[in-house]
């Protein structure tokens, strides 16, 4: 079985490619041509709804924003990736009064209308041409996002830093879209750095840059977008935030993040168990503990240095957030569990599923050597299953939001 890869265009001619696609939509030449990445989380899962600690960097599959203001109070929108254009007054933007993807476009220009003067106009032309597949757990809503945050940052003047842009795309998914994510995605679009990982504290939305520069150790990171789709608008995901909630009232905390940082217990299941009471509840609690344990492991990890010496341990964390994820608070599926485990089989140094679950995508910390092994395997345990082709590619950490041209 030959995997499939799906790499990212390149940078340059896919900005200069929505440059020309707006001209051909709107017939004359926008402002200017932003991007924003997707993500992938290396470690620190459904923890950033709880102040936790995350691990993302961004990937190379980036959404392109063609941009210009004009002078009238209209939006309006096209994206490449759909039939539907749209066009709507900005003055009447209001949660839940526009939807599809025109929301998370609509939802940037109201999370930002505060910062204009009461007449401004709040009219843009834009142009939108998405790489990161919908639906893969990649982070394509906060690619779309931060990506017009950061236009219309500098197409109004706005003055907005990193921290301010990332709390306006927040609000654009939370308040506008009404999906309840907990900011680690905007954190990761806007912040990252090319060459690095990032350390994301979710308790006060800080970040460190970490290394993790896999290629001069002759290691990869290999992604593989299941294509079993997910959404966090309802349901699960919501589910799961509501039982960390209720994890922390038991626990008598505002976040789990203060248990995860007071001296643990000698065993932190039992102790969950005891605190917390029901059953599903007390699992819940203590994925989200004994992960941000796990990422503080990593991160001192990392800190030491080159990978390699410290290979096994770092790969065995990964392990064990995923098997977490699939046991304890049961977001992951069976592509998932499929992808991980024949990773693993196939010599993975540790291997994961990454974003909110429920499908979407998994990673492997692999040999650079192995990587097209690895897919394979996996791509032949995926026909096996008869389920739909997966989709690799090897995730080299990019660049945060910004400008092209
Ligand atoms: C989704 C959400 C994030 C985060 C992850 C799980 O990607 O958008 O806020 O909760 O799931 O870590």
């Amino acid at each position: 079985m030959t995997a499939h890869f799906n790499d990212a265009p390149e940078r340059e001619a896919t900005a200069q490619r929505a440059r020309e696609k707006f001209i051909e939509t709107y017939g004359y030449e926008p402002d200017g041509v932003w991007s924003a990445p997707g993500r992938v989380n290396i470690i620190g899962e459904h923890v950033d709804y709880q102040a936790g600690l995350c691990v993302p960097m961004a990937i190379s599959h980036r959404c392109y924003v063609a941009a210009a203001r004009t002078p009238e109070n209209t939006v309006r929108m096209r994206s490449l990736q759909s039939e539907e254009t749209f066009s709507g007054d900005a003055r009447e933007f209001a949660p839940g009064k526009v939807e599809g993807w025109p929301a998370y476009v609509a939802g940037c220009v109201w999370a930002v209308a505060s910062r204009l003067g009461g007449d401004a106009p709040r009219g843009v032309d834009i142009l939108v041409d998405g790489y990161v597949p919908l639906g893969s757990g990649l982070s394509s809503s906060a690619s779309l996002e931060c990506g017009v945050v950061a236009a219309l940052n500098d197409l109004m003047s706005l003055g907005m830093d990193e921290k301010e842009q990332v709390e306006a795309a927040i609000r654009a998914e939370n308040e506008f879209c009404g999906a309840n994510t907990g900011g680690l995605d905007q954190s990761a679009s806007v912040r990252c750095r090319e060459g690095g990982a990032l350390l994301l504290d979710c308790a006060d939305f800080t970040t460190s840059p970490l290394p993790w520069n896999l290629e001069t150790e002759d290691l990869a990171l290999l992604i593989v977008d299941t294509r079993a789709e997910h959404s966090h608008v309802t349901g699960e995901y919501a589910d799961r935030r509501a039982a960390s909630e209720a994890a922390a009232d038991a626990c008598g905390v505002k976040t789990l993040r203060e248990v995860a940082d007071a001296e643990q217990p000698s065993d932190l299941r039992a102790w969950c168990a005891e605190k917390i009471g029901d059953e599903t509840v007390a699992h819940r609690g203590f994925h989200v503990i004994s992960e941000i344990a796990r990422v503080k492991e990593f991160v001192e990890l990392l800190g030491k240095g080159e990978l390699r010496p410290r290979l096994a341990r770092i790969g065995q964390l990964l392990n064990e957030s995923h098997d977490s994820l699939r046991d304890n608070y049961e977001v992951t599926c069976p592509e998932l569990d499929t992808a991980v485990d024949a990773a693993r089989e196939a010599g993975a140094h540790g291997a994961r599923m990454t974003g909110g679950g429920f499908g979407g995508s998994a990673i492997a910390l692999v040999e650079a050597e192995k990587v097209t092994e690895v897919a394979d395997a996996i791509a032949a345990a995926f026909a096996a299953k008869g389920f739909k082709e997966p989709a690799f590619f090897v995730a080299l950490p990019s660049a945060g939001a910004g400008r092209d041209l």
